[in-house]
């Protein structure tokens, strides 16, 4: 039986970069909904729908060990839906607001949540921060082009300096201490988010956290050892080969520039 992680597209490789280093000889299956990506600019109903059949899709292939509901927009809108139907363990992530608000707590400085529109908008979201924020420290900020670059496998960089510093425009750069990504697709883009806010702000994401959730799920424990992992199985929706070859550049990709 197999783990398997879930994205709209490619973000999710983020997640399973931790998973493969955290746990070494397990199997896992990569599912992209590269069909319907991108997520972030759907309703909840389109969105919850495409997760529920996308994981019908997976089901028919194998019986997951557990599913890493890779992404946070997907998340948003379908994880309570999922694990009424799913007999294995369903794991869903959340903006890391909880450790950047326990981050600035002292300092008092400002945390920016970076997400997708659809993240953003959900009630899920606004609870989370509600809970959570007594001093009002919190912004959020949609940035869906960055996933559109992902997927479009456009590092260059002069498209995402140019995207971030029209979206940054508006902040006062210096009052953040905690940066927040809040979509899976984002960390590939992590150095270029970095940068506007250097020297003040940390850049953190929920990525390592959501494995040792899975970890513990499994009732397993971390060994982050970088011996062989077992294969990864790819699916997606769209042009499988195609995606295919863009999955395992990515992979390589991600691991290089951390
Ligand atoms: N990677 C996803 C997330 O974490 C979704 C991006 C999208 O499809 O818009 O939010």
């Amino acid at each position: 039986m197999s783990i398997v992680f879930f994205d709209s597209g490619m973000g999710g490789i983020t997640v399973l970069r931790e998973a493969l280093t955290l746990l070494p000889g397990q199997e896992f299956l990569y599912y992209a909904d590269t069909g319907h990506v991108p997520y972030g600019k759907r309703t909840a109903e389109e969105v919850r729908s495409l997760v529920i059949s996308a994981v019908e899709t997976i089901v028919k292939r194998e019986r997951p060990r557990a599913l890493v509901v890779a992404c946070n927009t997907a998340t948003s809108v379908a994880i309570e839906s999922l694990r009424k139907v799913s007999p294995f363990p369903v794991i869903g992530m959340e903006p890391a607001v909880k450790p950047a608000l326990e981050h600035e707590k002292v300092s008092g400085r400002r945390v920016l949540v970076l997400a997708t529109p659809l993240t953003l908008s959900q009630e899920k979201y606004s609870d989370l921060v509600s809970r959570l924020d007594s001093e009002g420290q919190v912004d959020s900020l949609p940035l869906p082009g960055l996933v559109d670059l992902v997927e479009q496998e456009d590092f260059r960089g002069e498209k995402a300096r140019a995207y971030l510093q029209e979206a940054f425009s508006s902040l006062k750069r210096e009052d953040y201490g905690t940066i927040v990504l809040g979509c899976t697709h984002f960390p590939f883009f992590k150095n270029e988010i970095a940068s506007f806010f250097s020297p003040y702000a940390d850049v953190i994401d929920g990525n390592k956290g959501t494995v040792l959730h899975l970890i513990r799920c499994l009732g397993s424990s971390p060994r982050a050892e970088r011996e062989a992992h077992g294969p990864v199985v790819f699916m997606s929706s769209g042009d499988v080969e195609k995606d295919k070859g863009k999955f395992f550049r990515l992979m390589e990709r991600y691991q290089g520039s951390r």
